[in-house]
């Protein structure tokens, strides 16, 4: 069985990670979505949240799965007996650091693959950070996370004004 893993901090889920995660589901049995919870950044919304919000925006894909993890990336791979890591990258800046993270892992374990996805057209300017960015300001978030998440995301921006 194939089980990719694509990992991120989702803080919110936007269009751009469900274009990846649709897409890369469609290469593997089973695609784990994996939420970190000990990023440096400092998240808006909490695991839980970043959670609920995925299970939402991911409720008609089948065969995918939302998980959150701690730790090294490698030793959750190990542990959900995933082969392969699905990275998106949108322009040259990701690039850099990506294949850094790939090298190391790759370092870690021989066996495990990085996969690298191309982003869509459509989303290569989008991030959770300029979708908070513009919820905060009050600026139009359409088209830019999926609807069900909507209301949720504005309605966490209002309550800082
Ligand atoms: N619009 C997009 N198109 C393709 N890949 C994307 C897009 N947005 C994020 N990704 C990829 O999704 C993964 C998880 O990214 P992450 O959770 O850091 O989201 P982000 O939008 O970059 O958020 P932040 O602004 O907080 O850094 C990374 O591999 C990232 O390159
Ligand atoms: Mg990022």
């Amino acid at each position: 069985m194939k089980i990719y893993v694509y990992p991120g901090s989702f803080d919110p889920v936007t269009n751009g990670h469900l274009d990846i995660i649709q897409r890369a589901s469609k290469l593997c049995d089973k695609l784990i979505v994996a939420v970190l919870v000990n990023s440096s950044k400092k998240p808006s919304f909490s695991l839980m949240e970043r959670v609920e919000l995925l299970e939402c925006a991911l409720k008609d894909i089948r065969n995918v799965e939302i998980e959150s993890f701690t730790g090294l990336l490698i030793d959750f791979m190990k542990e959900k007996r995933a082969s392969v890591i699905i990275k998106g990258l949108r322009a040259v800046s990701d690039f850099e650091y990506e294949l850094q993270m790939a090298l190391l892992n790759k370092k870690l374990d021989l066996d495990i693959e990085t996969l690298f996805m191309m982003t869509n057209i459509n989303y290569s300017f989008l991030s959770s950070s300029s979708v908070k960015e513009l919820a905060r300001n009050n600026g139009n978030i359409d088209g830019l996370i999926p609807d069900c998440i909507k209301d949720k995301v504005m309605e966490k921006f209002k309550l800082h004004h």
